[in-house]
């Protein structure tokens, strides 16, 4: 089945796209409504025979059976033997979801109330630090205990009216230093999230909070708080139950900002407007769960994947929002989709007959266009692009700047698609008044090869309420490309040798050991630190 992909993709690299307008009504057909979200696809090269054979892959891998046994609590993630549930987090049905038997849903539900009580009380005032009410938030994490709500923060920046918020995830002593610096640790808290409380960036950067907060306040762990499963670690770190808000592990990190992850984004945009990022999410479960699959936003979302990367051999899709506040959202991708499906073995262990997901990159547009879309236009690689736009923004007294934006938005994907012949480069230059050798040399530079394949995702607002379905989207997709890839999309195991190393290094560096099993490359490079570091 992947030979007829492959071969169909190939084979539609030289299918005019705007020809493909000509017949029926293809704008009708590729693309996919949900609520008031509306996903366009039809400026691909994909035609109706390719969505069906796209389709039947999807059902030959077993989309729905597989799709139902993540939602029902199933142990799919085989490689750690965990459920995969984070769905739980969002489902404010009222429905139960078992796991080996037991309703996980009271737990969520309860561990969702006490962090709504202390999220008011932060933000009422009734919860103070030691020199008065909480002013800022300080939330130290690093991958999925940073980057969802980093990202949602910026998102809903209209929404915030709590404390502010700060994201410190980086080791380098250069992040907590600049965040820390401005901050009067007497009515800061700071929230240490992390799932396994034994991440080494996080847990230097939580020591080093809390030796700054000791600087000034008696009792440095009563303005901590902690996100995590193992209560026994945030225990020995010192801070009290009362403000420990566990999950269980079949929240895998990357997935894991709809729960006590989210803590930092509820203190700021309060719990409703939190519940109605939940909501938007669930709304999109629903919807990926009963939905037909050729009208399932999720599943298109991700048959366009597939279709460009294994069938087309695109291997990279850049992210594109023209949303100023979804400036983070690339890089939460990054991780949700490369560290779920960049990987090089299916379920079983066999290597992979087709390639992994793609390497995700982006930028807020307009920004891009002054940057890479040189390259997106007129490179020899074609990237498909997947743009993001709302239909207003939140800001009435500068609609003429969203009207700008979007006219921008959408004239990228036509400009991709459209291009410019080199008849039409030539009438240009000859209205220049250029002719002979010149005019066709100068020509030939303002050629756009046209005919390349983008999507556009439009929503009419970026709310809290459609940030969650946007995610939960995205989460889906990645998940639908893991099923068709026969992968595992839940485990990480692709982060542990870098991990063990940068252990084994750090006695080296410090000169405590000698480093003798290392590569001569990098002991050159031990060498050179060493030499150059601060005495
Ligand atoms: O980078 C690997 C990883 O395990 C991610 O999957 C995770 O989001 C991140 O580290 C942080 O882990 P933790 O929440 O346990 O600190």
């Amino acid at each position: 089945m992947w030979s007829d992909i492959e071969k169909r993709g190939r084979d539609a690299l030289t299918r005019d796209m705007t020809e493909m307008f000509e017949s029926g009504d293809r704008v009708g057909s590729f693309n996919v409504t949900f609520g008031d979200l509306l996903f366009d696809y039809s400026k691909t090269q994909m035609s109706e025979d390719d969505r069906e054979a796209l389709l039947t892959l999807a059902r030959q891998a077993k989309l729905a059976e597989k799709r139902d046994a993540m939602f029902n609590g199933l142990r799919i993630n085989e490689t750690e033997g965990r459920a995969v549930l984070h769905t739980a987090l969002r489902n404010l049905s009222g429905r139960s979801i078992h796991v080996d038997g037991a309703d996980v849903m009271p737990v969520v539900l309860d561990t969702l109330t006490r962090m709504e009580h202390f999220a008011e009380a932060i933000r009422d005032g009734s919860f103070t630090g030691q020199g008065g009410a909480i002013t800022d938030v300080v939330n130290i994490g690093i991958g999925g205990s940073d980057l969802g709500p980093v990202m949602a923060y910026a998102a809903l920046a209209p929404y915030a009216d709590g404390p502010r918020v700060h994201y410190i995830s980086n080791v380098d002593g250069a992040h907590i230093h600049d965040t820390l610096k401005g901050l009067d640790p007497t009515t800061t808290l700071v929230i240490v999230a992390s799932k396994t409380f034994t991440t080494i960036e996080t847990m230097t950067n939580a020591e080093t909070a809390k030796r700054w907060m000791a600087e000034q306040v008696t009792d440095p762990a009563a303005q901590f708080a902690a996100l995590s499963t193992a209560a026994d670690r945030t225990a020995d770190f010192g801070i009290d139950p009362s403000r420990v808000f566990g999950f269980e592990d079949w929240v895998g990190g990357r997935y894991s900002v709809w729960g006590p992850i989210g803590l930092s984004l509820m203190i700021a945009i309060g719990p409703n407007d939190f519940r109605d990022f939940l909501s938007g999410g669930h709304e999109m479960d629903m919807h990926f769960c009963g939905a037909p699959l050729a009208r399932n936003m999720p599943v298109m979302l991700a048959l366009t994947g597939i279709w460009h990367n294994q069938g087309q051999g695109h291997g990279t899709r850049a992210v594109l929002p023209y949303d100023q506040r979804l400036l983070r959202l690339p890089a939460y991708l990054q991780q949700l989709e490369m560290e779920s499906n960049g990987k090089r073995v299916s379920m079983d262990g066999a290597d992979l007959k087709v390639d992994s997901g793609p390497v995700v990159w982006g930028e807020p547009g307009t920004n891009g266009q002054h940057a890479f879309y040189q390259l997106i236009h007129q490179g020899t690689r074609v990237v498909p692009c997947e743009f993001m736009v709302a239909a207003r923004g939140h800001e009435p007294d500068l609609a003429h700047h969203h009207q700008l934006l979007v006219a921008n938005c959408l004239a990228q994907s036509e400009a991709l698609m459209r291009g410019r012949s080199l008849d039409e480069a030539r009438a240009l230059m000859a209205a220049k008044g250029l002719t002979g050798d010149e005019l066709d040399r100068q020509a030939r530079h303002r050629v756009f090869p046209g005919n390349r394949p983008s999507t556009t995702l439009i929503y009419p607002q970026l709310t809290p309420h459609v940030l969650g379905q946007i995610v939960a989207l995205y989460e889906h997709r990645v998940f639908v490309e893991g099923v068709i890839l026969g992968i595992n999309s839940f485990d990480q195991w692709g982060v542990e040798l870098g991990k063990e190393l940068a252990n084994s290094l750090a006695p080296v560096l410090a000169g405590d050991e000698p480093g003798a099993d290392k590569d001569p490359s990098t002991r050159a490079l031990v060498a050179y630190v060493q030499a150059h570091r601060e005495s």
